[in-house]
């Protein structure tokens, strides 16, 4: 048996000359670096004895996450569950789910009315009041292992909220803490940054620097004017939220969602995003956590565009995040659920089908966030679709002004000079869920039930890990109650942030509610899926040519065989021509023999197949 410090000094020695290569190449600073060493120690020997066996085991199966059983929900703790004694006992219905892998959303310390829900973090180590204590959290993670459940939780590393302990004393005017942020005492500086750097709210929170009248001086703020950004070109900044990373992932957390991280780097003159700093740093974390909890996997929060993803799963010699998310592939779904025109989505899927297998994707089909119009604009052009008008039509499409859309929800972040605006809705109110209950017309419910289980269908077939967001599986729509809350009325995301309706969850055993038909439909290929190999995350993936541009086709090949997966974005039966469709196929739902090519595929309709022997 190795014994304790053997293993860190292993894993140590793997990684040290890189590590400080690089800390030296960002802070030249040995002092820190030293102190910075003697902290991994100090946390890995502090981490419990169960975590250190579970890092052991997964460095032994280091494909751990990205197994065709895998599937994530995310969900705030409170609207779940109130807090997390709640969520440990609502751990069952989670296991009903079939979900192993849970996102807890923001639930760090943070002050109501300016918490940005919960990404202001006031303090790193200490659960918000409501939802209970670090001891919660460490039972609930617990637990989780023992039912065999992962937890995500945010690292939000780019900004505190102006509630930190650090923020408090730079506002007192101690230096060594202003040192932590960037200051300016004059607008000369921030001028020169604005000429550049995009803006992320540009309607609730305009510009990217916060005049404090107080100090007469102005502080960088990316995002909310109390989300205050960290100055990383101080390498105290660096270490201590290393240490905060670390603290988390001794309570037994398994996945890290590194917020907004192409943003940590600023620098006067670019966009500040992606720059190669950013790159440093997320390869040190994931060195770091190689070192001390290498059961532990980062998933970066990159919501740029294609060519700017990739690069933070770094190389196979240097990696640096476990998983990204598949933004792109997100915003293009509902593009193509607007259109009905599947060539920009098919090009999308040949860009991911073309990266290497060991990049792991996270799928969804929405998340707590907006949806912002991120297309490949080049390409729609050459097609016909403008992007000025394009996003007119689908802003309009998806906010049910369009004659024939179904979809309801709000706009987000309209920028009234450039007429630009994402979107905010739940999946099934985009679906048509919302308007036809309201309308109680049973044919457009089914309706929108068929496109919502048809997009989880498509969602659950991609490569990569697929991520549900709570309430999606029983069809939740839109919740208009943030209106009323005057902490929230300004930002349209609350509206598909909405408290979990329990009651509905009692329908989901009767078939003729929408929660029946929806549950148990998406239940069937969330079992599927966890018994088929070709689901698993190193399987092949390729897009297949349907000769219909409402028909998506695409194909996965694992150890146990071929599947065929043909999803109609159009709401009119279409036929789907395969060149790959020789032989028989058997439809994984129902069982029924066929062949995979000349399908006639139902209006939102589907197919999962698989070649037989
Ligand atoms: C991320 C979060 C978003 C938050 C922002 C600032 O993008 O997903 O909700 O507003 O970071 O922390």
């Amino acid at each position: 048996m190795k014994k304790g410090n053997q293993i860190f000094e292993e894993r140590l020695e793997r990684h040290i000359d890189e590590l400080k290569w690089l800390y030296m190449e960002l802070y030249d600073n040995q002092g820190f670096f030293d102190d910075l060493l003697s902290r991994l120690r100090q946390f890995y020997e502090e981490r419990s004895l169960p975590l250190k066996k579970l890092d052991q085991e997964r460095e032994k199966d280091p494909g751990w996450y990205r197994k065709n059983g895998m599937l994530g929900m995310m969900l705030y703790v409170d609207q779940f569950a109130g807090d997390l004694k709640g969520v440990r006992k609502k751990l069952d219905y989670i296991k009903r789910c079939n979900v192993n892998y849970v996102h807890l959303m923001p639930l760090l310390d943070t002050v109501e009315g300016r918490s940005d829900g919960g990404y202001a973090v006031a303090d790193f180590r200490k659960v918000q009041e409501k939802l209970g204590t670090m001891e919660d959290l460490e039972k609930l993670a617990d637990q989780c292992h023992k039912q065999g459940v992962s937890l995500c939780l945010d690292f939000v590393m780019n900004h505190t909220s102006e509630d930190h302990k650090w923020a408090k004393k730079a506002r007192a005017g101690k230096q060594e803490y202003k040192d932590r942020y960037f200051f300016f005492d004059n607008y000369s500086m921030p001028a020169m940054y604005e000429k550049t750097v995009p803006q992320v709210f540009p309607t609730t929170a305009p510009g990217n620097f916060t005049y404090l009248p107080d100090m007469q001086e102005f502080v960088m703020t990316s995002f909310y004017p109390y989300q205050w950004d960290l100055n990383y070109r101080n390498p105290v900044v660096f270490n201590e939220m290393m240490y905060n990373f670390l603290y988390l992932a001794n309570r037994g957390i398994d996945v890290l969602r590194i917020d907004a991280v192409p943003y940590i780097w600023k620098q006067v003159g670019t966009d500040c995003r992606n720059l190669p700093q950013v790159h440093t740093i997320v390869r040190m974390m994931r060195m770091i956590g190689e070192i001390v909890c290498p059961g532990i996997v980062l998933l970066g929060e990159v919501v740029m565009e294609p060519e700017k993803v990739a690069p933070y799963f770094g190389t196979v010699e240097k990696p640096e995040c476990h998983m990204l998310y598949n933004v792109t592939t997100m915003a293009t779904t509902w593009h193509t659920v607007a259109t009905g025109d599947v060539r920009l989505l098919k090009r999308q899927m040949e860009i991911i089908s073309s990266l290497p297998s060991d990049y792991t994707f996270l799928n969804y089909l929405r998340c707590h966030d907006d949806i912002g119009w991120g297309l490949d604009y080049p390409l729609l052009e050459s097609w016909g679709m403008y992007q000025v008008p394009h996003k007119k039509y689908l802003n309009d499409y998806f906010t049910g002004k369009w004659q024939d859309s179904v979809s309801r929800g709000e706009l987000y972040n309209e920028d009234l000079v450039t007429g630009d605006a994402r979107f905010c809705g739940t999946t099934a109110s985009m679906c048509g869920v919302e308007k036809a209950g309201f309308e109680q017309d049973e044919e457009a419910t089914d309706a929108a039930i068929q496109m919502d289980v048809m997009l989880h269908a498509y969602m659950l077939f991609l490569s990569g890990i697929p991520m549900l967001y709570s309430g999606d599986e029983i069809g939740q729509v839109n919740d208009y109650t943030y209106k009323n809350d005057p902490n929230k009325a300004a930002d349209s995301r609350y509206i598909h942030r909405g408290k979990f309706q329990w009651n509905l969850v009692d329908n989901i055993s009767h078939p003729d509610t929408v929660q029946g038909k929806l549950f148990g439909r998406l239940d069937q290929l969330e079992k599927i899926r966890g018994q088929e190999k070709a689901f698993d995350a190193s399987a092949g993936f390729w897009t297949l040519e349907t000769w219909d541009n409402a028909v998506l086709g695409l194909a996965r090949e694992g150890k146990d065989g071929k599947l065929v997966g043909l999803f109609n974005f159009s709401g009119e039966p279409r036929v789907a021509w395969i060149d790959e469709g020789d032989g028989e196929y058997q439809d994984l739902l129902t069982g029924a023999v066929m062949k995979a090519s000349g399908v006639r595929v139902d209006g939102h309709g589907f197919y999962w197949l698989k070649r037989m022997a």
